[in-house]
Parts: C-alpha cells; structure tokens; sequence
C-alpha cells in the first residue's frame, strides 16, 4: 500500500507529496520531486528532522531506547557477541557462520600490520600530540601506501575493509606508544582482536601484558556498542566524503576528523574531566548541574539528538561498571559521583522535561579508565569500534545504484547584489554578516577544569 501527503501552500498552490515507510514502520516524507514542483526546498538546520538515506545496517528508535544491528538488539550482541563477528554482521548483513568468521579473523590478521615505512612518520610529530591527531592524519596517509583501483572488486572491497579495522586499531596502539615514548608492539597472529589491541598498548621490550579476560570482554562490549549509530555526525560526514568517490582512506580519515569533537566522541573524555573535577571540587555535584541548568555548562555524557529515553549503550556500560569495578581492588569513587550525578539529574525537571538521559559516553570513560586506558586515547577507541560501521555505510552506498553526490542546499541570508569598489575609495564600514543565534555548548566551568580549552569562550564561573 503506498501513501502520499498532501501539501497546500498559501498561494493556492497544492502538491501531493509520497509518503516512504521503513521496514519498522517509520514514515517519511519524500521531497525529492517538491522543488520541482512548488519551487520550495526544505529547511532543516542541523538535520534534525531529516532522513539523509535509507540503509538496511542499523534500527534506532530514540523514544523506546531500542538499537539493533541489522535487526539484532544491541543488549544480546553486547553479551554474546565478539566485535569480530559484529563487524562482518555489519558490514555483509549476517551473522557469520564458523567458517566465515574463520576467513574474515584470518584477513584481518594478515591485514593488521601497517607499511613499515609509515613508522617514521610517527617520530615527526611532537611528542605531545593528541592520538586523535595521529589517527586522522595516518589513516589518511594509508591511501598513499595502500591504493585503491577506480572500481574496487568484490576481493578489492574485502582487503579494504580489512585493511581499516585492523589497521585503525594498530595505528591506535602505535600512536599511544609515541605518546608515551615506547618503541611500537607489533600484532600478533596469536591473539584475538581486543587481546592484540591491549598487547600492543601495555606490553613493552621489558615487561608482558597479562590479559583479564573481564576487561576483554568489557572493551568487547564498548566497541560491540560503538560500532554503529546510523546517521551521526560522523558516519554522515563518511557518506557525504564518500559520496564524491573519494579514496576511501580519507574517507574514513573524515569520519575520524568528526568523531573527535567533544559533542560526538570527544564526549567520552570530558565526562572523566567532568566528574574528577567535581571530586577535586568538592563539590557533591549539585554545583555543577546548577551550571547545567543555567547554561554555563553542559552535563556531559547527558541528552542525545535521537534518544528521549535512556541510551540502550548508556545501560549496558552502566550494568559493565557495576561487573568491573565492584571486583576487589577496582572501585572507582568517580562512579558513585557518575550515579548520584545521574540520579539527581533525573529528580530535576530541567533534564526531565528536555528528555536529558544519560547517553553512551556517560559511563563509557570509566569502563576505559578501569581498563587502564589512559584519558586521551577515549575517542581513538570509540573510533576503533565505529570503523566497521563507518565501512558498512560506505559498502552500502557504493553497492546503491542510486547513489549520488551528497549536495544540501542552503538558503541564502546574506547583502543582495553590490558593485565591486575599488580598495582606495571604499569607506570604512561593518561587514553585516547576519549570525543565528545558537545554544553553544560551553564547557565545564573555568574553575572545575584542571586544563580549560584556549580555543574556547571562557565560561562564567558557578
Ligand atoms: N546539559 C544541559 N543541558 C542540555 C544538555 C546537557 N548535556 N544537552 C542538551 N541540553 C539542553 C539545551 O541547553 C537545550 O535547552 P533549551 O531547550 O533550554 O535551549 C535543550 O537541552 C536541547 O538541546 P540541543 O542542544 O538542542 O540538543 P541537540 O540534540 O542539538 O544536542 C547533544 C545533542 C548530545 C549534542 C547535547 O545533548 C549535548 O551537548 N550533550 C552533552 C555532550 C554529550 O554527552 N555528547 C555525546 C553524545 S552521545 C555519543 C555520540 O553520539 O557521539
């Protein structure tokens, strides 16, 4: 059964318009032909109301806090599941059977080393650079090293995707140890994904990383639940690169690039930055949602443009740190500051009456934390788990025939037309640039930060 809308303009003009509904029932409007015919183009600042493709890859309902991977509950993936295999689910559509899995660990096995030359441009960033920085930039230098044909086969595909999921995560332990001035771990064929990833991060010539097989399974379930998120900032920013044809490397280096905000990944390191300055503070928390509420700040880890509810992932790290951090020896006090933060947020008809839930990034940093994952490498692992997804969504749109260039319009709110003046006689006068007013996100107060951000407005004090 199809469905359409009508649309009647106040011009006496009328338009019907089809109506797509999703495999789940979701009902969209499809604008495609309104231009055409009323002349009309949509306006939706921040996509916030707007369907950008249709994709088979991932369910997201916000107001029921559901999210599954190709029709499979996060939950049951996150318990049952290894990242492995949710990666080949999402990128080939199934679950894979042993003898799949078996190929696809195989290939990323042999995959997992990086060209031995793009080690030297490791030394010659400073010693103090952000591993966001080196991810960015070497996942893009891959495409220099690795190249790809102008129609990549079916063989040619597979190597690339391979050739990312493992790469990332060597290039993640790679930049870690230049961080901290170690000589590189290589991969090893022995050791299962997670495993190899911590191997390469804590071994070192002089001394063996022991595995704890509870937090390999809980950074198993931190990618499982990071591997996909439909249309975020950046899997977006990996459709719109992608759809020009761009080599799929800097495509992926793009998505990186928009991963590492603090509005999207980055969030993950300011909520520890968040609730260690309210243990230095002092302060029980209550100051800082104050804050919140007052827009000095942002509650970090909290609200989500999709979920009105709690975040399916917020409750699956939440349920991980009770397992983790309730072992002897392992108690974090900044939990109890992240659950007494949550649970008084959630008294407070601010966060209620806006929807502000926890989000994914809420309790995600102290599973890392736990896991001896140190602060500034949060976001290289939450871009370690959404490469299968970012290549998923590049797989899916180089097999749409449909598929064409992204290209938004605009609507224009600049001068009308003017005369070009010549630079002797122009007299001085205020450029009108017209500017929307925006609710910025500020950062935690000045006086909570051990480090404020030089790039950003300073906040005012609470
Ligand atoms: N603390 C206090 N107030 C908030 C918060 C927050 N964390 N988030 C939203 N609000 C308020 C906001 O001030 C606005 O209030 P009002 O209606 O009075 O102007 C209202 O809620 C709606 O906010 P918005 O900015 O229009 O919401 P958005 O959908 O554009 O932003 C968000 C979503 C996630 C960027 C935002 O909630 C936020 O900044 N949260 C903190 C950062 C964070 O945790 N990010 C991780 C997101 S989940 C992981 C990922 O996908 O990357």
């Amino acid at each position: 059964m199809s469905y359409s809308a009508n649309l009647r303009l106040d011009v006496g003009q009328e338009t019907e318009l089809p109506v797509f509904i999703g495999s789940e029932g979701e009902r969209a409007l499809d604008i495609d032909k309104l231009r055409a015919g009323t002349g009309l183009v949509t306006l939706d600042e921040s996509f916030g109301n707007t369907a950008s493709c249709r994709s088979a890859i991932t369910y997201l309902h916000g107001e029921k806090g559901i999210l599954r991977y190709r029709g499979y509950p996060i939950e049951e993936l996150a318990e049952k599941s290894r990242f492995v295999e949710v990666a080949y689910l999402l990128m080939y559509g199934d679950l894979p059977t042993s003898g799949q899995l078996e190929d696809f660990s195989s290939i990323l096995n042999s995959s997992s080393l990086i060209h031995e030359d793009m080690r030297h441009f490791f030394l010659a960033f400073p010693n103090n650079a952000h591993p966001m920085s080196l991810l960015t930039t070497m996942v893009a230098s891959l495409s220099a090293f690795y190249p790809v044909p102008e129609n990549p086969s079916d063989e040619d595909e597979a190597q690339i995707i391979a050739n990312l999921v493992s790469q990332v995560r060597t290039i993640a332990a790679f930049s870690y140890k230049k961080f901290i001035g170690e000589p590189v771990v290589y991969p090893s064929y022995k050791l299962r994904f997670v495993e190899n990833f911590l191997n390469m991060m804590f071994s070192s010539p002089v001394s063996n990383y022991q595995q704890d097989q509870d937090i390999v399974k809980a950074i198993e379930a931190f990618l499982i639940v990071h591997a996909d998120h439909e249309q975020n900032c950046s899997t977006s920013a990996v459709r719109i690169a992608g759809s020009s044809l761009a080599n799929v490397y800097a495509v992926i280096s793009a998505g990186i690039s928009a991963l590492w905000g603090r509005r999207h990944g980055g969030a993950n390191q300011e909520v520890i930055a968040m609730l260690k300055t309210i243990q230095h503070s002092g302060d029980d928390g209550r100051l800082f949602l104050e804050a919140a509420k007052s827009k000095k700040t942002r509650l970090m880890g909290f609200g989500h443009r999709i979920y009105k509810t709690f975040d399916p992932r917020a409750l699956i790290m939440k349920k991980l740190c009770h397992r983790i951090l309730g072992k002897p020896g392992m108690s974090d006090p900044m939990f109890d500051i992240a659950m007494r933060l949550e649970e008084a947020a959630l008294s407070d008809d601010y966060f209620l009456s806006r929807n502000l839930y926890p989000n994914v990034d809420f309790y995600s940093g102290l599973i890392l934390k736990a896991a001896g994952i140190p602060f500034d490498m949060f976001t290289v692992l939450f871009a370690i788990g959404r490469t299968p997804g970012w290549l998923a969504h590049w797989r899916e749109m180089r097999h749409d025939a449909g598929n064409r260039i992204a290209r938004p319009r605009q609507i224009y709110i600049g001068p009308g037309l003017r005369s070009y003046i010549p630079v002797g006689t122009r007299e001085k006068h205020s450029v009108g640039v017209m500017r929307r007013t925006s609710t910025k996100i500020s950062r935690i107060p000045e006086k909570y930060l051990d480090h404020p951000d030089p790039g950003d407005e300073a906040p005012e004090s609470v």
